[in-house]
């Protein structure tokens, strides 16, 4: 074996849908009142994807954003990694429909279920096959359709999420690069796991009249046990980056949470005594997207210029599964 490669980020994008639906609307929807919503969520509106718009039509365009802001064509994507738990189909493959819309041929393209940690989960398999040699430039996207699995009449849930897709193109090459990726730490919890599920569809609940009648194909959540083992968690793999690569919470610039819900992300920096403005926040605008929340994050502070060359930058995920994860990058430019 050679020395180990750098990883570098070489293009970055996101989309999300044209509709905003706001707390207001949502009143008009299930009993809640924005003052709730706000106070509990920190999340104000949320943007959602058309009838027509499906979850790889979000990945397309959030890839595209990130294949032109890598100055690359698609064609030189020699490997696709779609995140989501709400694929357009159970197969074929998201990451095949992405590749068909994006006009390249041949290359390889897999699908990744990691709840809302996809994201980062993506980064460290993609980082491994480049070390391998396998591949030039890899494109991972995280996109969710969450609306499509919303239980409209749970309000314990519906207020909490919004559809959209980030895109990162992962390379070897130092050339270009925005950004290096330093380390990445992944974890699940799957004693946990039916905390937070979509039970109906699957082999054990194939859709029937009475997954139907029963609302098995929604989203469910024990919202307070997700809580509770999101702080917790967060905090526990954070801590454990930060020791390994022997770096200290005030040695981060900027902190890239996942962004479900306010009060968990003000509870990891209260955890770690970092001021809130470190973090970057969009949930109150974007609800909680699912596997695509930190990518949209990364993408807002990237276009609004909130990295300098050096900073350190820590993504920081929890979701589905349950799944949790880390990673350190370093902003180059
Ligand atoms: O992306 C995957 C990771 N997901 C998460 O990280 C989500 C984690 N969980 C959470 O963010 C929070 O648990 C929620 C936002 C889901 C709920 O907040 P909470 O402070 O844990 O509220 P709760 O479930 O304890 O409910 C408090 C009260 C209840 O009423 P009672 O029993 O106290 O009378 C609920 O019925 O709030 C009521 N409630 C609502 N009221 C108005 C629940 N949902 C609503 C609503 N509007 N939408």
């Amino acid at each position: 074996m050679g020395a180990k490669k750098e990883i570098f980020i070489r293009g970055i994008g996101s989309y999300l849908p044209k509709r905003i639906l706001t707390n207001k609307d949502l009143e008009a929807i299930v009993e809640t009142s924005d003052e709730w919503i706000v106070s509990r969520t920190g999340i104000r509106e949320r943007h959602i994807a058309a009838d027509d718009e499906f979850t790889s039509d979000m990945a397309t365009q959030a890839a595209l954003r990130a294949i032109e802001d890598a100055k690359i064509q698609p064609r030189e994507i020699d490997c696709i990694i779609v995140c989501s738990v709400t694929f357009d189909m159970a197969f074929p493959a998201t990451a095949c429909i992405v590749q068909k819309n994006l006009g390249i041929s041949e290359c390889p393209c897999m699908d990744l279920e990691a709840g809302c940690s996809a994201f980062v989960y993506s980064m460290e398999v993609a980082a491994g096959l480049l070390q391998l040699g396998c591949y030039k430039n890899i494109l991972i996207i995280a996109s969710d359709k969450l609306t499509s699995i919303t239980d409209w009449e749970d309000r314990t849930t519906c207020v909490l999420f919004g559809d959209g897709a980030s895109a990162v193109v992962l390379t070897t090459e130092a050339y270009g690069a925005r950004a290096m990726l330093v380390d990445t730490l992944l974890r699940a919890y799957g004693k946990d796991c039916y905390s937070l599920m979509q039970p109906g569809g699957g082999c054990r609940h194939p859709a029937s009249a009475e997954t139907v009648e029963k609302r098995m194909h929604y989203l469910r959540m024990n919202g307070r046990e997700v809580f509770k083992s999101a702080v917790r968690g967060m905090g526990a793999i954070l801590k454990d980056i930060f020791l390994r690569n022997q770096i200290e919470p005030t040695d981060v610039q900027h902190f890239l949470p996942h962004q479900a819900n306010m009060r968990i992300i003000e509870a990891v920096a209260e955890t770690f005594q970092i001021s809130l403005e470190k973090f970057l926040i969009v949930l109150h605008r974007t609800g909680n997207t699912s596997a695509g929340s930190v990518g949209i994050a990364f993408d807002d502070g990237y276009r609004n210029g909130r990295f300098a060359a050096g900073d350190t930058l820590s993504f920081i995920t929890f979701g589905g599964g349950m799944t949790c994860a880390t990673a350190l990058v370093r902003w180059l430019l």
